[in-house]
């Protein structure tokens, strides 16, 4: 008798150990600042955008970076999206230390895992906006037959029918963010990196992209990193990362609020 109870404990101990060794694997960060040190050289004096900074971002994380201006999120957007490179500390792309990785690996890993969103939509303005989705894929190697039925189907997505052929001057602010969301989207990109993506646009078309973002997140599962000056879209993420001077100085979990 005594010894079948204590078999028992056994078994559930053991599913007890697995269950948490699963959950530690789910918990990888998908990108990884270390000790993070970006410094600036003009003239003389050095500026220190990012002083030691340590971060972790997790599969299905949707998190904003708060921060007055010049307190160092675009420069570590940047960082997260392995644009720039430290002047000390490490980036792992999951779990892998990016400055061993040659500039081809790289180039590939970036197109493949980080979609950029910016303030100023950044399109090539000779293109239409099936052109500019599409062409992020063109430095993946991917065919035009399939370029083309992706972008198609990714304006489709962001509400865009009816704007395929049109160039970036023929749209509204709020359309061009949503062609460049597209763009982002376009490689199928794990990560969303986002710097003021409502910055130049008024808040009702604001709100749109924040629902758009939202939506990516939520029925899509992708993980969002939105950088902003706007402390009313907190609320559509799931954690809150505060800099000011280079250094993180907050890291918040918070409950999204319902959409
Ligand atoms: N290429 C550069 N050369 C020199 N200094 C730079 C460079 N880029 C940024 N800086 C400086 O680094 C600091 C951080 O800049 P960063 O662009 O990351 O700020 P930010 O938080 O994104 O600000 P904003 O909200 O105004 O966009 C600032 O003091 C800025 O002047
Ligand atoms: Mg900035």
């Amino acid at each position: 008798m005594e010894k079948r109870v204590k078999t028992k404990i056994k078994s559930v101990k053991k599913s007890k150990s697995k269950s948490k060794k699963s959950k530690k694997t789910k918990k990888e960060p998908i990108i990884e600042l270390k000790n993070l040190w970006k410094t600036y050289h003009l003239g003389k004096v050095p500026v220190h955008a990012l002083k030691s900074v340590d971060l972790k971002i997790y599969p299905g994380d949707f998190v904003i970076i708060l921060g007055s201006s010049g307190s160092g999120k675009s420069t570590m957007m940047n960082m997260i999206g392995a644009l720039d490179v430290p002047t000390k500390g490490k980036i792992l792309l999951n779990g892998k230390d990016t400055s061993k990785f040659e500039e081809s690996d790289l180039a590939q890993i970036r197109g493949q895992k980080v979609g950029f969103v910016f303030q100023q939509f950044n399109l090539m303005p000779v293109l239409s906006a099936l052109q500019n989705v599409s062409m992020p894929m063109m430095f993946q190697d991917v065919p035009e037959e399939e370029r083309l039925e992706r972008a198609e189907k990714l304006l489709k997505m962001v509400g865009l029918e009816d704007r395929m052929t049109h160039r970036p001057t023929e749209l509204s602010g709020g359309e061009q963010q949503r062609v460049a969301i597209a763009r982002a989207l376009s490689n199928d990109t794990e990560v969303l990196l986002a710097d003021e993506p409502t910055g130049n646009l008024d808040s009702k078309t604001g709100k749109q992209i924040m629902h758009l973002i939202s939506k990516l997140h939520k029925e899509n599962g992708k993980t969002i990193v939105l950088v902003t000056h706007d402390i009313n879209l907190v609320k559509y993420a799931h954690r809150t990362v505060k800099l000011k001077d280079g250094k993180v100085v907050m890291d918040n979990h918070h409950k999204p609020v319902k959409i």
